[in-house]
């Protein structure tokens, strides 16, 4: 290839990402006017993004899981910004909300849903769970999700608004057995579908990938006392089928990993809830923190082979297989 060509191509490609980059920094007009639901606001993103919006001049109605959380959230913010209680497991509480919202905001209408309320436990090894473990979280990151979107579209095609839904990385590479990555691959596929049947109204849809980062989600005092219990409820054949000493291994691994890859800086995923509200052309994806961009993201592209590889690094091997091998080889 000629010297002029590559010249050529060169420079279309920085012209290209240089209108690409004004077109993202473009920012809606009159963002003061406007009504924004987030759930689950008692601590994490949630919480921070409330914050954040309600400094920014937006209308907050901020969903809380307890009443505890509620009054916290109050103390330290004006009294423009509403709070309600919202259960995502009961139907009734989601009606409740979608009542108040609806008398809130009036003629106008709902500018930003903002689906962030979830849980991660139980999550464990696969064979480790019950099917009441999978509704555990599923109900809540999932089917919870859905209702709440559901009952907000009138209010949101009356604004011509947006549905921000925060999936995460792994709702792209699924490990950790439990409905938390199931959870969120969901919500990846709700809101593709979503997003297409909406932009005939004018409703945007836009996906917050995070990867790892200190909350109440991530929280190790958490995962680890349900992993206690899912353990010592194991009959006697699998716990051997791990062995004994995989248990500690387990808690030990997953400190470490979960202690190197969590980011105490939530602002990164909250920068891209706000640029999915107030940017002119919201972004589909938003890849939040360097390990999404850099290492989660990436590994969900490659070939199965090479993630299992990766993935089969980050925690130990069950010792109880290569005993139970011997044992049957002796038996015969
Ligand atoms: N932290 C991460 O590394 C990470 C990574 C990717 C994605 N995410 C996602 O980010 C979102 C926010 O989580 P976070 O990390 O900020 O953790 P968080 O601090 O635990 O926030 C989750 C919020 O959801 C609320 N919630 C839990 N169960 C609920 C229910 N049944 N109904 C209504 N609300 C409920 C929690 O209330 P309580 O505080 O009262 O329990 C809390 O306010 C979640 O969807 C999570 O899956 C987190
Ligand atoms: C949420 O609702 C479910 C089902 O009604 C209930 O079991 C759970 O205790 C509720 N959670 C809170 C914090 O109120």
């Amino acid at each position: 290839m000629g010297f002029p060509v590559l010249m050529g191509i060169l420079t279309s490609a920085i012209i290209l990402f240089m209108c690409w980059i004004i077109r993202d920094n473009i920012k809606i007009k009159d963002a003061r006017e406007k009504y924004v639901f987030i759930t689950g606001c008692d601590s994490g993103f949630g919480n921070l993004l409330a914050q954040r919006l309600h400094q920014k001049g937006f209308t907050v109605i901020a969903a809380c899981l307890t009443e505890k959380g509620s009054q916290e959230l109050q103390a330290c913010t004006s009294p423009a910004l509403k709070t309600v209680i919202l259960n995502l497991t009961n139907t009734k509480s989601i009606d409740n909300a979608v009542e108040f919202v609806a008398e809130e905001t009036g003629s106008k209408g709902l500018y930003g849903l903002v689906n962030n309320a979830g849980r991660a436990t139980p999550i464990g090894p696969t064979d480790w769970l019950d099917m009441e473990d999978f509704h555990r979280v599923l109900d809540v990151n999932l089917i919870g999700l859905i209702e709440v979107t559901l009952k907000f579209l009138p209010l949101l095609k009356k604004a011509k608004g947006r549905v921000v839904n925060v999936a995460s990385v792994m709702g792209r590479l699924a490990f950790g057995g439990g409905g938390y990555s199931l959870s969120k691959w969901g919500v990846e596929s709700f809101s593709d579908s979503l997003r297409r049947d909406m932009q005939h109204f004018g409703v945007k849809v836009s996906i917050i990938e995070p990867g790892f980062f200190k909350t109440g989600v991530t929280n190790l005092e958490i995962i680890e006392k349900d992993l206690h219990r899912l353990w010592n409820r194991l009959s006697p054949e699998v716990k051997s089928s791990y062995g004994e000493k995989y248990f500690n291994n387990y808690l030990k691994v997953q400190r470490l990993s979960m202690n190197t890859f969590c980011d105490a800086d939530l602002s990164k995923v909250t920068n891209c809830m706000e640029h999915a509200l107030t940017a002119q052309y919201p972004r589909t994806r938003y890849g939040a923190g360097w390990d999404a961009k850099f290492f989660w993201l990436p590994l969900s592209y490659a070939p199965a082979a090479v993630a299992d590889i990766m993935l089969k690094l980050l925690l130990p091997q069950p010792l109880g297989i290569k005993k139970s091998l011997a044992k049957n080889q002796i038996d015969v």
